[in-house]
């Protein structure tokens, strides 16, 4: 009897401690499951990563029947991959196939069955690997057909049997100095030319079957020091402008087959002419004036304006194409537009090139893409060139050239690359940063995945 009373006891006490439970649930059925919901899935990481896929797993979660499984590129899970969006899982894996290479991707998974759905698990992120490019079968300018394929070079680099010659003779159909036909070269001192560099390289350009474009007659930067401190009359500044232009076209008529006639006429910040030499001297018309001059020397030769940032920067892209119709409506003779494209690996847009582009083709203008190099470390954020940046520098490479090549052919010139290989590039001094790699070869003249992006774009 004193043990049933016992036991009565240890019932009353149990009793109460569930009934005080549901009065503290108010009696809510839905709440008490709450109480023993559903547990979410322990996610592990990633495994059997590579270029286009990766597998995932979980351990089983006590009452679940299936899973949920979602997978997407950003962590927000607002752009999911394609049939990765609640995608049903009956096992404890799941291969996710159909992926890009050196691509950032975040999954999750939530456990179902007959009556509720688990919440989430983690969110983890996985870096699919770089895929392997394939070797290419042709050269640059053999699979370009409706245009032709730039390098900017170097007098010092075109001896015979170089590492630079070979290439540039497989590889590319156009050449253009990178600073041997500049005024402040040609015309050192006042009156007294030297053709040597610039001759170096238009005779291994005709040698060699290549095209040259002349780069470039008038900027302000290469100004040399004689004329840019000139102390003449105005009328004078402009007959030594004139006399230099008719000298070097002269010169060159028939081997040279287009030109730079003027260099970056426009003010970055406020769409306004450069305050330059030539405009302090010359007046607003100084670019008409020496289109008119070049036009004159050589009546056949191809005349083009090259500007940087004309994809980037709408007031000056606005500024110089409202130069080039005052051009046009006073019948100056301009024939094509140079975009410089000094890029970077994440801007220019496509929407933002196409948008210049068609500005260039609306005008029946020449375009030439003039001084390709895409920066992959602007911020300077990078140590070391990272496949992530490699892929990046690729595809924005690859849209360069797809925009490019899809223009009238009548529109087409060439694309001019700035410099062969990385270690070459203006871009290291310019910013300071030597971890930058702008280029499609890399500083051991190895093709880099930017290179497989400019024949991809090509397709
Ligand atoms: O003047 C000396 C010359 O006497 C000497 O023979 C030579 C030996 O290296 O050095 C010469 O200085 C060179 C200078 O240009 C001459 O103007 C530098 O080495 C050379 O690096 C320098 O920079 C060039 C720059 O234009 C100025 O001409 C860059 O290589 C070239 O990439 C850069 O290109 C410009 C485009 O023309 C216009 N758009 C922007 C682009 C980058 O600034």
């Amino acid at each position: 009897m004193k043990i049933k009373f016992k036991y009565a006891i240890y019932i009353l006490i149990i009793g109460s401690f569930f009934s005080l439970t549901s009065c503290a649930d108010a009696g809510d059925d839905s709440n008490i499951a709450k109480a023993i919901a559903l547990g979410s899935p322990i996610i592990n990481n990633a495994t059997d990563v590579n270029s286009n896929s990766f597998k995932i797993s979980w351990p089983r979660v006590y009452d679940a029947d299936n899973y949920e499984l979602d997978v997407a590129t950003n962590n927000t899970f607002e752009s999911y991959v394609t049939g990765y969006q609640a995608k049903p899982v009956s096992t404890l894996n799941e291969q996710v196939i159909g992926l890009k290479e050196a691509t950032n991707y975040f999954y999750r998974v939530r456990a179902i069955n007959s009556s509720e759905t688990s919440k989430n698990s983690a969110v983890i992120q996985v870096t699919t690997l770089e895929g392997n490019d394939p070797e290419p079968t042709t050269y640059l300018k053999e699979a370009s057909t409706t245009f032709m394929v730039g390098m900017a070079v170097k007098a010092e680099q075109l001896t015979n049997g170089s590492k630079y010659d070979e290439i540039l003779k497989n590889e590319f159909s156009s050449i253009s100095a990178e600073y041997e036909m500049k005024m402040n070269i040609i015309e050192p001192t006042k009156g007294n030319y030297d053709w040597s560099k610039a001759d170096a390289i238009v005779d291994y350009a005709i040698a060699n079957g290549i095209n040259v474009h002349g780069h470039a007659l008038v900027w302000h930067e290469s100004a040399p020091d004689w004329l840019a401190n000139y102390t003449g009359t105005d009328a004078e500044f402009e007959q030594e402008v004139k006399n230099y232009i008719t000298a070097v076209l002269t010169r060159y008529k028939g081997k040279v087959a287009s030109w730079d006639v003027v260099n970056e006429a426009i003010n970055d910040s406020n769409g306004a002419l450069r305050n330059s030499i030539y405009r302090q001297k010359m007046g607003d018309n100084f670019v008409a004036k020496c289109f008119q001059f070049a036009r004159e020397a050589d009546p056949d030769v191809l005349l083009f304006y090259n500007d940087y940032a004309v994809t980037t920067n709408k007031t000056k892209q606005t500024a110089i194409f409202n130069l080039i119709d005052d051009l046009q409506a006073n019948n100056t003779p301009i024939d094509g537009v140079g975009f410089q494209m000094h890029i970077k690996y994440n801007s220019p847009s496509v929407d933002e090139i196409k948008t210049a582009v068609d500005k260039a083709v609306e005008r029946d203008l020449k375009l030439h893409f003039s001084e390709l190099d895409v920066r992959v470390n602007p911020n300077k954020d990078i140590t070391t060139f990272t496949t992530e940046r490699a892929v990046a520098q690729k595809n924005k490479i690859k849209e360069v050239v797809s925009v490019y090549n899809a223009i009238p052919l009548e529109n087409k010139y060439a694309i001019t690359v700035w410099g062969m290989k990385d270690d070459d590039s203006w871009v290291i001094n310019q910013y300071n940063n030597t971890n930058e790699w702008p280029l499609l070869y890399d500083s051991n003249f190895e093709i880099k995945k930017a290179h497989t992006g400019f024949l991809q774009g090509l397709e």
